[in-house]
This record gives C-alpha cells, sequence and structure tokens, in this order.
C-alpha cells in the first residue's frame, strides 16, 4: 500500500479533523502518502485532490468542522458517478480509501466497494445512528453543546416559572435528544423511536406546577415533531404556553470533546491499519471499548438498537 485516497462526507461532525490527522499520522509512520479529495464524494467526482502531509494536520485537533470540506452528494448514487470516482481513484494511483462520514456516506462507500475499490468507512454523525459502533464520531460534541444550551435556558425559565421547548437534531433517531434530556433532568424527550403521548406530558406539566416547580423543559428530536408543533399542541389541549428554542446547526459546531478527539484518533489509526492489513468494504467502528471491524452490508442492513433501559430511565428521572 503506497498511496491511500481521504475524504470527509455528508454533515460534518466534530472529530472529523481529529480522525483525518490521525489518518495522516499512521500512514506517515507506514510511509503511506494519503491523497485527499475535496467536498467529499464531489471531490472524487470533480478530481479535486492534493496530498495531504503532517504539516497540513498541525493545529486541527480543537477544530470542529473539516479542513476537507464535506458535501452531501446526491449524484453518487448513479452509476456514472461511481465510474467516474473509480478512473479519478485509478488515475491518481491510490491503493485504498478511507471514508469519514454517516449513514448516506457509508452507502457511497459500498457501492464503491462494489466496483473493487478497497475501502474503509469510518462512523461520524452526530446522530449516532449507525450500526456497528457504540458512538459515532461527533455525537459527544454535539450532546454536550446541547446540554449547555439547556442548562442556560433553565436559568431562566425557572427565574419566569416558563416551559420550554427545545428543538434537537436527529432525522431519524431520538439518541441526542434522549441523553440530553436525562442528563439535564428534563421533564420529557420527545423521539421518533417512541409513540408519544402529549396529553400525558402535559397533565405532567400541570401536576409540576402545582408542586411549585419553577421550569419544564420538553426536549423534541426533530425526526419526532418540531417545537413549534409541541408547542402548539400544548397550548390547544392544556392551555400552557411555551417558549421555544431551536438549536440547529450549532449543535454541530465547536471544539470536539475529549471523547471525540480520541474516538477520531483511534478511529483513524484502525482504518489505516486495516487497509494495510488488507481488508476492505467495512466500517470500524468503537464496540465495547474496542476497534472493531463490520462488513459494510451488515452496517447498512441493520438499524442500530435503541436501549430501552435509557428510554425507562428517561421515564422515571422526568416524572
Ligand atoms: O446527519 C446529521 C444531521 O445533523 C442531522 O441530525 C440533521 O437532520 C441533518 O444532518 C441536517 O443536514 P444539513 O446539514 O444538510 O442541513
Amino acid at each position: 500500500m503506497n498511496r491511500i485516497a481521504l475524504l470527509t462526507s455528508g454533515g460534518d461532525a466534530p472529530g472529523m479533523n481529529p480522525c483525518i490527522r490521525a489518518v495522516v499520522h499512521a500512514a506517515a509512520e507506514k510511509n503511506i502518502e494519503i491523497i485527499a479529495f475535496k467536498r467529499g464524494f464531489m471531490g472524487l467526482l470533480d478530481n479535486d485532490c492534493a496530498l495531504l502531509e503532517i504539516k497540513d494536520t498541525s493545529g486541527i485537533i480543537d477544530h470542529g468542522g473539516t479542513i476537507l470540506l464535506s458535501s452531501r452528494c446526491e449524484e453518487f448514487k448513479y452509476d456514472e458517478a461511481q465510474k467516474e470516482a473509480v478512473k479519478n481513484l485509478i488515475a491518481n494511483k491510490c491503493d485504498g480509501l478511507i471514508i469519514i462520514g454517516g449513514d448516506g456516506s457509508l452507502r457511497g462507500a459500498a457501492a464503491i466497494a462494489g466496483r473493487g475499490v478497497t475501502v474503509i468507512g469510518i462512523p461520524c454523525s452526530i446522530d449516532n445512528d449507525i450500526f456497528g459502533s457504540d458512538m459515532s464520531l461527533g455525537t459527544d460534541t454535539a450532546l454536550n453543546n446541547i446540554i449547555d444550551v439547556i442548562d442556560k435556558i433553565k436559568d431562566t425559565a425557572s427565574s419566569h416559572e416558563r416551559t420550554f421547548i427545545i428543538e434537537v437534531m436527529g432525522r431519524g433517531s431520538g439518541y441526542l435528544a434522549l441523553i440530553s434530556a436525562i442528563t439535564t433532568g428534563a421533564e420529557a424527550a420527545i423521539i421518533p423511536e417512541v409513540t408519544f403521548d402529549l396529553e400525558g406530558i402535559a397533565a405532567r406539566i400541570k401536576e409540576r406546577y402545582k408542586r411549585h416547580k419553577t421550569s419544564n423543559i420538553i426536549v423534541v428530536a426533530e425526526g419526532a415533531s418540531t417545537a413549534y408543533q409541541v408547542s402548539r399542541n400544548l397550548s390547544k389541549i392544556a392551555g400552557i404556553i411555551s417558549k421555544i428554542t431551536v438549536l440547529g446547526h450549532l449543535q454541530r459546531g465547536g471544539s470536539p470533546t475529549a471523547f471525540d478527539r480520541l474516538l477520531g484518533s483511534r478511529l483513524g489509526f484502525a482504518a489505516v491499519y486495516e487497509l494495510i492489513d488488507g481488508n476492505s468494504n467495512c466500517m470500524m467502528g468503537l464496540v465495547k471499548g474496542d476497534m472493531t471491524a463490520t462488513p459494510l452490508q451488515i452496517v447498512l442492513e441493520r438499524r442500530k438498537g435503541f436501549d430501552d433501559r435509557l428510554i425507562n430511565l428517561a421515564k422515571i428521572l422526568g416524572s
């Protein structure tokens, strides 16, 4: 293995930069070159690439985002685009490819592996919805961003005895909503994995006000509903007036936590070593503390299970 291609794809997540840095260091130690493609699969199609050396990754470990830029590339679903990508990888003498990204990016990884390219994926998404890794890169930082905001909102909420509806990211996954609710002492989490009972939540809020509790926080995953919808319905059902905060993309920014810096570094090294060992068409992930390779087919077929004990914990702690 003389040269490995690298790209970051899909929604950026804090931890991409530490991971890029680790890939470059791991490869340099084995005298392997890293060639980085810009803007994810777009760069692979446009042949927009350059060698990436240790000096280029100096000082990035504490930076959010990705120095390689990222994009969501719909075009890559099609044959023409995939063929073009393979052509460019061959033209650049790449012996392998590392893709850092979420579900859609790992689908791209599997597609290109199916065309004979040696590929390793790295799970990176704030949603923590990728099978084959207990935690995805970026999730921990996003969670810390969320709880930082909710803690602050609780100060003003309790001063005015208000109810707040906080909308967090997670199109198909309630992980961020559930864990942030548990770790901020929120009253309820509304997540796509569980049918929610707004009347029950409304009754609980009213009962809490009777007990002179000073604030109520409800965290909503964007995949389950919107903060506006929940607020409107609470008012309609029970006359409860609430304030709304939609966290949006600020959840994805900021300096990666120690957890994400370490996870990104471990995954980056593991991906390079996996390629050197001759493996392909798999994703490196964190499983029970260890770096583990899972075939991409399994990663994409299986749905990451939701731990019912966490849902129960949130229910009991929020009551
Ligand atoms: O996939 C990660 C994620 O942040 C989701 O939680 C969110 O729904 C989506 O990306 C937002 O995508 P975009 O940045 O393209 O608006």
